[in-house]
C-alpha cells in the first residue's frame, strides 16, 4: 500500500510538470507502470484474504478478537452494568459549580430496597481552615474498618494539603470556598460537603466535624450506634430569649413560623435521607439567607429550623458533639495538654444522660470538641485505656 502511495504521487507531481510540458516521454511510460503496480496490489491483497480465512477457520474467530482486544487495553471502559450507578467517584475532585453539585446529589432511588448488597457507611465531614492537628487520632481510629466509612474534608481554598497516599485524608480534599462563621457562606461549605457525601450511594450517616473533635469511643461503637438509630442527631430547641426567637424575622412567614423556629449547635448529624432534604431545598434557603444575617447566626438556626419543619420526627433534638460550657463565655473551652488526664476523660463519659432510641442511655455523645493540637499527644496516650481505640 505504502509503496503504491509512494509512486502515486510522483505521477501527481508529473501532472503539474505536464503543464510546463519538461517532461513528455514520461508522462507516456506511466499508464503501464500504475497497471504493473495495480496488478500487484491485487496479488497481495488476495494472499493476505487467504491467509485470514484460513487463520480465522484454524484458530477460531473468538481467538483473533481476544487478540485484538488485548492490545487495545488502555482505553479503561465505563463499566456497563449496575456498577455504573452504584461506584462511587473515583475521586473526589469534580468541576462542578455549587448548583450543579446539589442538583445532582439530589438524585435519589425511588424503589427502597437495594437490588445488590449495600454496606452502608458513614461519611466523616471534616469542615476546616486548614490543617488536621489532630489527623492521627483519626487514622487510629479509623484504622482496620475500610469500607465501612468515607472522608471528605473542606478547607479554605487557598489550603495545600500535605497527607501522605496512605492517610485517610489523602486525596478526600472537595473543592472549597471561603465559609466565615455566622453567615450563609458557613452553610454553603456545610450542603457543599453534603453533596459531595452524597455523591457515593453507600453513605448513610452524615456527620459534620471540625478539626478539633475527637472521637469518643471506637469505631465500632460508633457504627452501630448510628445505624441502629431512629432519629438523627440535630440539636433543635426552642429558645424563647433574645438569642433563640429574638433573631426570628417576621418576613421569614409563611415558610417559617414562630411556633418552628429552633436553635442548635453546628455539629450535626443526619441520615441519607435529611442529607438529600438538606442539599434540595429551595423554599427555606432565600428566606434564611435574605432575613438571617449577623446578629442571627445562620449556622446555628436553617438547619435546625429547616429540619424541625420538614422533619421534626426524624430529629432526637440533641447533638452527639460534646462541648464544655462550663467556663462561661461566648465560646466554650478548649481543651490542651495539661487538661488530658485519665480523670479527664471519666468524667466526659460519666455525666452522660439522654434518650437513645427512646430508652434511657448512658451514651449520648460519640464525639467531642474543642481539643487543641497539644492535646494529642496525651490523647494518644490515653485513648487505648479511655476511649478503647
Ligand atoms: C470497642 O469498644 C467496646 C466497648 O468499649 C468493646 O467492647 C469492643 O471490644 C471494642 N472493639 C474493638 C474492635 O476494639
Ligand atoms: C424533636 O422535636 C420535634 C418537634 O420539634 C418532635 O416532633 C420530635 O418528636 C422530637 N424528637 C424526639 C426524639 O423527641
Ligand atoms: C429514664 O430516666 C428518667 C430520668 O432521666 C427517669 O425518670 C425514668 O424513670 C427512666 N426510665 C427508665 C425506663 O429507666
Amino acid at each position: 500500500m505504502q509503496n503504491l502511495q509512494l509512486r502515486v504521487v510522483p505521477v501527481e507531481e508529473g501532472k503539474d510538470a505536464g503543464v510546463s510540458s519538461s517532461r513528455p516521454s514520461q508522462t507516456k511510460a506511466l499508464p503501464i507502470r500504475l497497471l504493473q503496480l495495480f496488478a500487484l496490489f491485487l496479488v497481495f491483497c488476495i494472499t493476505f484474504s487467504v491467509i485470514s480465512i484460513y487463520t480465522i477457520r484454524h484458530f477460531g474467530i473468538n481467538g483473533m478478537m481476544t487478540t485484538v482486544a488485548a492490545s487495545f487495553q488502555p482505553c479503561p471502559e465505563e463499566p456497563k452494568g449496575l456498577d455504573r450507578w452504584i461506584k462511587p467517584p473515583s475521586s473526589v475532585k469534580h468541576t462542578m459549580n455549587d448548583e450543579e453539585l446539589l442538583w445532582r446529589a439530589s438524585f435519589t432511588p425511588r424503589i427502597k430496597k437495594y437490588p445488590f448488597e449495600r454496606v452502608p457507611k458513614i461519611a466523616f465531614m471534616f469542615l476546616t481552615k486548614g490543617p488536621l492537628p489532630l489527623a492521627p487520632l483519626w487514622e487510629r481510629f479509623l484504622k482496620g474498618h475500610e469500607g465501612l466509612y468515607s472522608v471528605y474534608v473542606h478547607s479554605l481554598p487557598s489550603f495545600q494539603p500535605h497527607f501522605n497516599p496512605s492517610s485517610v485524608f489523602y486525596g478526600r480534599h472537595i473543592p472549597s470556598q471561603v465559609a466565615e462563621w455566622g453567615r450563609m457562606s458557613m452553610c454553603d461549605a456545610e450542603r457543599r460537603l453534603l453533596a459531595n457525601a452524597l455523591l457515593d450511594i453507600s453513605n448513610e450517616r452524615f456527620i459534620l466535624l471540625s478539626e478539633s473533635c475527637i472521637p469518643l469511643y471506637n469505631f465500632s461503637v460508633i457504627y452501630h450506634y448510628l445505624m441502629k438509630s431512629k432519629y438523627s442527631y440535630v440539636g433543635a430547641f426552642d429558645d424563647p430569649g433574645p438569642y433563640g426567637r429574638g433573631r426570628y424575622n417576621d418576613n421569614m412567614a409563611p415558610e417559617v413560623k414562630i411556633s418552628k423556629w429552633r436553635k442548635g449547635s453546628q455539629w450535626f448529624e443526619v441520615n441519607r435521607k435529611l442529607a438529600i432534604t438538606i442539599v434540595e431545598d429551595t423554599k427555606f434557603y432565600p428566606k434564611f439567607k435574605e432575613f438571617c444575617r449577623p446578629a442571627c447566626y445562620v449556622d446555628e438556626h436553617y438547619f435546625p429550623t429547616m429540619l424541625t419543619i420538614e422533619a421534626g420526627n426524624s430529629l432526637a433534638n440533641r447533638s452527639i458533639t460534646w462541648v464544655d460550657w462550663s467556663r462561661g463565655g461566648p465560646h466554650p473551652a478548649t481543651f490542651g495538654r495539661a487538661d488530658i488526664t485519665g480523670e479527664f476523660l471519666k468524667r466526659i463519659f460519666e455525666t452522660q444522660r439522654c434518650t437513645y432510641n427512646d430508652r434511657n442511655s448512658t451514651i449520648c455523645f460519640l464525639f467531642g470538641r474543642k481539643f487543641a493540637p497539644s492535646a494529642m499527644e496525651p490523647l494518644l496516650h490515653l485513648a487505648p485505656k479511655f476511649l478503647g481505640f
